[in-house]
């Protein structure tokens, strides 16, 4: 096996390849912190915990912060993360108010008896767990914020009834630290200008992610309505329990997607219980970064 290694992913859709340049120092420094974590034993929890903290607070993504708001003007989060020692996991959906979905997943993971919160009350429970609340204003990315203000329905509209969103940059990463242990998380949020209340793939459970010891570990990106009509991701794992390598289970995966629905617009990211990393997406572009203790490596195609 592999001694450790993490893959992150800055969704999947089809930018300009001058954005690509644009992409890379983030999804390389987020790399770097995962990978120092568990080059010094650190575990897969927190090496991608910390690697989605740098990618939603790098507005180059939509996640975190500088992201695109709701049709309401209001931006909402969702986050996932997922522990594949303990088959525990952590979401939040519809959040408002904080700057780091992620670790306020991690914290309903590890600090209450429960697995997924949502709206105001997700919020709140971030107060009471000692995550400070900022005034969601501060989410909003500036270009996005003024198509809202403007009513740009050339951005818009394409977000309404059955057509798909333009852009896809949720985050993610999965990684094995040295004891073998997988863990996912996924970060987003969700289509922009989506209409209030919309919720994707990602804070759902063997949608936007899985991880499980012995199988590995999932993190996806696309249109989630196609990737949670699928439970994509525990079809990942599954795969990878049948004893498929990440890379083939990522392939199956995406194909499966792709017989089922004419452009699914997905996107993920798999280490498997063995070490190896892999990714696939049905667009034609998706932004990762990976090392397995060697160099950092990044691609924007699979
Ligand atoms: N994959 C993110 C979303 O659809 O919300």
């Amino acid at each position: 096996m592999k001694n450790y290694g993490i893959i992150v992913h800055g969704g999947a859709w089809d930018w300009p390849d001058e954005l690509d340049a644009q992409k890379i120092p983030d999804l390389t420094h987020a790399v770097t912190l995962g990978r120092d974590i568990l080059a010094r034993g650190g575990s897969a929890l927190d090496a991608i915990e910390q690697a989605v903290n740098h990618l939603e607070d790098a507005p180059t993504f939509e996640a975190g912060t500088g992201v695109p708001p709701n049709r309401n003007g209001v931006a909402q989060l969702d986050a996932l993360i997922v522990d594949g020692k303990t088959h525990d996991f952590g979401s939040v959906a519809a959040v408002e108010r904080v700057k780091n979905p992620i670790t306020l997943a991690r914290k309903v993971m590890e600090e209450t008896a429960h697995c997924m919160f949502v709206g105001a009350g997700a919020d709140e429970l971030a107060r009471e767990l000692g995550i400070p609340l900022i005034p969601n204003i501060e989410l909003v990315d500036e270009k996005s914020w003024r198509a809202f203000v403007e009513r740009d329905e050339s951005v818009l509209k394409p977000q309404w009834g059955k057509s798909q969103p333009l852009s896809h940059d949720t985050v993610g990463a999965v990684a094995i630290d040295q004891n073998g242990n997988v863990a996912a998380a996924t970060s987003t949020s969700g289509s922009p200008f989506k209409p209030a209340g919309r919720v994707g793939d990602a804070p759902l459970l063997g949608s936007g992610g899985f991880a499980m010891n012995g199988a590995g570990a999932v993190s996806c990106t696309g249109n989630g309505e196609n990737i949670m009509r699928l439970l994509l991701a525990k079809y990942a794992s599954d795969k990878m329990a049948e004893g498929m390598t990440a890379q083939q289970a990522a392939d199956a995966a995406v194909a499966y997607i792709g017989s089922v629905y004419p452009n699914p617009m997905t996107g993920m990211i798999i280490v498997d219980s063995h070490g190896n990393l892999g990714f696939a997406s049905s667009t034609p572009k998706i932004a990762v970064a990976w090392t397995d203790g060697d160099s950092i490596k990044t691609a924007f195609r699979a």
